[in-house]
């Protein structure tokens, strides 16, 4: 029987990759995409094949370049027959002031956030449309949809663009692609580590759970947005952040 297909941007650790483990649980082929990190990302295949009876292939690419983009769509519809769900988890942040910020920076995040989940959408959510079935899910944030630290300001900005897009492709792709976007606040993952731990326990304390959110429970949360049980949301965006 063939498996059904999700493709998840960079996954080569975080919450890409734990996405990656909670879709392979629920039986889907796996592609692993990230731009660099080629032996996470190989190391991320193998733990899938060795522990879900599913496949996974992993693409090394920077899906913020049209040209990188093709090719990964040509080597995922040279191994598996179509793709059902895309996740358009990669993106990129830098904490700086703002007088300090260049424009080159500032350009860079929107580019590498705004534009891969843009092309993916695009290309993979043609992909679906053709085929008539298929769920887009974007990783947005909670800084998309308020200020919190102007430190990150073309971060929050790339985050409210992918709300943007969301809304845009359940447009575009209706009635067959359904395209929804979780806004999650504070994850335990690898970007956060390097953050003052005086910021840490400040913000812990904001979060009426009292503790930043870990990435299975979020892939849970993706899990279901590509379920068939998730078959009326559409266009939406959820926030997951524990109350802050
Ligand atoms: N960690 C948090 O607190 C938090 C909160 C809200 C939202 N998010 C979002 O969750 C997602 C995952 O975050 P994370 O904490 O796991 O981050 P992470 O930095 O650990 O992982 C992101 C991965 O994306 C890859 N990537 C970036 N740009 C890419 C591109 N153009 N092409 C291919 N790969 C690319 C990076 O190499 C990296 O491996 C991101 O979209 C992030 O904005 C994270």
């Amino acid at each position: 029987m063939k498996h059904r297909v999700a493709i998840v941007t960079g996954a080569r650790r975080g919450l890409g990759e734990a996405i990656c483990y909670q879709l392979a649980k629920d039986g889907y082929d796996i592609v692993v995409n990230d731009m660099v990190g080629k032996e996470q990302v190989d190391k991320v295949v193998k733990y899938i094949e060795d522990n879900y009876s599913v496949s996974a292939i992993g693409v090394m690419a920077d899906v913020s370049h049209e040209d990188q983009v093709l090719k990964l769509l040509d080597i995922v519809k040279s191994r598996f027959s179509r793709v059902d769900v895309l996740v358009n988890n990669a993106a990129i942040v830098e904490d700086m002031e703002i007088e300090e910020r260049s424009t080159d920076l500032f350009n860079n995040t929107i580019r590498n956030n705004v534009t891969s989940t843009y092309l993916m959408s695009k290309y993979i959510g043609r992909e679906m449309f053709q085929n008539k079935h298929g769920k887009i899910i974007n990783i947005s944030s909670t800084n998309g949809m308020n200020a919190f630290f102007p430190t990150s300001i073309d971060y929050d900005a790339s985050k409210a663009a992918v709300i943007s897009l969301t809304h845009n492709f359940a447009l575009e792709y209706a009635p067959y692609v359904l395209v929804n976007s979780i806004a999650p606040g504070w994850i335990n993952t690898e970007m956060n580590k390097q953050l003052p731990e005086e910021l840490i326990k400040e913000e812990t304390d904001k979060i009426y759970l009292k503790r930043f959110a870990e990435v299975d429970e979020v892939a849970a949360f993706v899990s279901f947005l590509a379920s068939d049980v998730c078959s009326y949301l559409n266009g939406e965006v959820i926030k997951l952040d524990g109350g802050y």
